[in-house]
């Protein structure tokens, strides 16, 4: 079988920002199409590990294809990010050297034109990453009220004409396909000039409601931290503001021994800073980069590396084995800590 190709975006820079070495472990939780994976495992051999995580069956299906090469090294769940802690239990693997979130859509899920994620295809409008979901782009669309649907154009799509949208579709609905939709938000704001085709805010609403994008990233993000390893990097490229917004605050946030609002004497929250930020300026692709990939052109990398010592881990370790229990099917703990020690001698 032919695998379809996407280019992996900023790839030296997130080997470099992952600082990959041989014999670590590594957590791809966007496998896609395996090109970010396929770079660490060359990079992380001898002896390297690789977790690749998708929550769409064609995506694993792809990289299953792209990967054969390196499968004693690598294991693939079919599994959405929200749940990595439970994942990596389920799949004894941790502590870990690095993690690995390169968001969005791959070319693959872009250009299947079945998937409803483009506005340049006709297609039934669904863009769910996995068919187990059960809320489509078209369920959002025919039953949202008009206030419903504005908000959440405004609030995912940041969207100034989302009145004017919800108003036009709610009239014309029911609306099932991709070029319908289209229609209709041209009919409301017109054919803009200029860069952005007047759909696109529309449609990346659409895939953040419907996948829960954002809240996922954030609960996926908060998890990422607490499973590396001593020195475990975390490496995020985001393609849109919103995206960007709560990795930079949430890895400032966690780089700083206070949180308190700058307007309090003296600190009370008695937070302790879990990460040292790598890049404080973030990371974009070069313009020879952008030229070859023009899909690279919004993308957004932040790095950051953490702080915690080998006793806090095994500590911290503690609470994960507890909610092993609670989260995951045939758990046990003598293999888990044993694994743990073995994972920490490498370290
Ligand atoms: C930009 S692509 C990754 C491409 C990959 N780095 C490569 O080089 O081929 C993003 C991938 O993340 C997956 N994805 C997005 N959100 C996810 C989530 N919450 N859980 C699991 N996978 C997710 C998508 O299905 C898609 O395949």
């Amino acid at each position: 079988m032919s695998v379809p190709t996407h280019i992996p975006v900023l790839l030296q820079e997130t080997i470099e920002a992952l600082a990959v070495q041989p014999g670590g472990r590594y957590i791809d939780c966007t496998l896609g199409a395996g090109g970010h994976a396929a770079a660490i495992l060359d990079r992380s051999s001898p002896g390297g590990q690789l977790l690749g995580i998708d929550a769409d069956p064609e995506a694993i299906r792809a990289a299953r294809t792209r990967l054969e090469a390196y499968s004693s090294s690598i294991l693939i769940a079919n599994e959405n990010f929200v749940d990595l802690e439970a994942i990596c239990i389920k799949y004894d693997f941790l502590p870990v050297h690095g993690i690995l979130f390169d968001l969005g859509l791959s070319s693959l899920q872009l250009n299947n034109r079945g998937r409803g994620f483009s506005f340049q295809h006709d297609a039934p409008l669904d863009m769910r990453l996995s068919p187990s979901q059960e809320v489509t782009a078209a369920d959002i669309i025919n039953t949202s009220s008009e206030t419903e649907l504005a908000h959440l154009i405004k609030t995912y799509g940041e969207e100034g004409s989302s009145y004017k949208i919800a108003h036009r579709v709610v009239q014309e609905r029911p609306i099932t396909t991709t070029l319908q939709l289209v229609r209709m938000i041209e009919q409301a704001v017109g054919r803009r000039r200029g860069r952005l085709h007047p759909a696109t805010r529309t449609f990346q609403a659409l895939r953040i409601a419907v996948n829960h994008e954002l809240e996922h990233l954030e609960a996926a993000l908060k998890q990422a931290i607490n499973l590396l390893g001593c020195e475990g990097r975390l490496v995020v490229i985001s393609y849109h503001s919103l995206e960007d917004r709560i990795v930079k605050q949430l890895m400032q946030q966690e780089s700083k021994d206070c949180i308190c609002p700058p307007d309090v004497p003296t600190c009370v929250c008695g937070h302790k800073a879990g990460l040292r930020l790598i890049n404080k300026k973030v990371i974009t692709p070069s313009p020879t980069e952008v030229q070859l990939n023009p899909r690279s052109r919004s993308a957004k990398l932040r790095a950051a590396e953490s702080l915690i010592t080998q006793d806090e881990y095994f500590r911290t370790a503690e609470e994960h084995r507890f909610s092993a229990q609670l989260n995951a099917e045939g758990w046990r703990r003598p293999a888990l800590l044993k694994k743990l020690r073995v994972a920490f001698s490498m370290l």
